[in-house]
């Protein structure tokens, strides 16, 4: 400190900065349900952040119109601009990064992403998936899942890897899959859990209770079990108000 008090003197002046709030960026392709979800509870302040930026690569995707009902900066960068994934993973890390999130999202993004991609913003990446991961990775996954005759189904969210549906799992609900159900009322279901799920695991993140380590994923400081914390479908059915003889 100088001997002329000044430093200190100022210092004492000065105020404690309000804290800002966390950011996060959605990244999304078509319809945006999930985004409306995490949308609805940043307005009722439970998101524990704020959504800054929503960017989709296909210039028709109806998410883009819920961003902006939201007041959200909707941003378009179509894919098909670009001569390579390598290329276009680089201008989507520089719109995301202007954005200077806490938080990526990928909220139905429909596209594989490059290793460049997924390491720039490792640890702090979420996706979800409609399934029970590991079970059912890639596409069609209800009607996969129907023709197996399984007897639950689910969503998973999880921290994003190089492994495509393959990163550590935060969080699953799941679904009994009943007698009649076909893929439209599977696929209605699940979605209601992913609305369910999606907001609460990035709550998690954001108020830091939910953390990537060198281990795996852990909440308050304790590492989750390999398939994450587990909704039942009784639990999950009882949130939503579904009438448990459903199944
Ligand atoms: C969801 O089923 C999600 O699990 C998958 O893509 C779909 C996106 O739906 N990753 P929406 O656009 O959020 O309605």
């Amino acid at each position: 400190m100088s001997d002329t008090g000044y430093e200190s003197d100022t210092l004492r002046d000065i105020a404690p900065e309000a804290t800002e709030p966390r950011r996060v960026v959605v990244l999304i392709s078509g319809n945006g349900s999930n985004l409306q979800a995490l949308v609805d509870e940043q307005s009722h302040d439970r998101l524990g952040g704020e959504i800054v930026a929503v960017v989709s690569n296909e210039p028709d995707a109806y998410g883009l119109h819920r961003a902006r009902d939201a007041g959200i900066e909707a941003v378009v960068l179509p894919h098909r601009e670009y001569d390579s994934r390598d290329a276009y993973d680089g201008a989507l890390i520089k719109v995301i990064e202007r954005h200077e999130p806490d938080l990526i999202v990928l909220a139905g993004f429909m596209r594989i992403l490059t290793p460049r991609f997924v390491r720039r913003f490792y640890g702090r990446m979420l996706n979800i998936h409609p399934s029970l991961l590991p079970a059912y990775q890639g596409l069609d996954t209800h009607a996969r899942a129907l023709a197996d005759g399984v007897a639950e189904h689910g969503c998973s969210v999880h921290f994003v890897t190089e492994e495509l549906d393959g990163g550590p799992v935060v969080i699953q609900a799941a679904v009994a899959v009943a007698d009649d159900e076909t893929e439209e009322s599977l696929k209605e279901k699940v979605h209601a859990r992913e609305h369910l799920i999606y907001p609460i695991a990035v709550r998690w993140f954001l108020e830091g209770r939910l953390q990537l380590g060198d281990d795996g994923p852990t909440f308050d400081g304790v590492p989750l079990p390999p398939q994450g914390l587990r909704l039942s479908h009784a639990d999950a059915a009882e949130e939503l108000d579904e009438d448990i003889d459903d199944a």
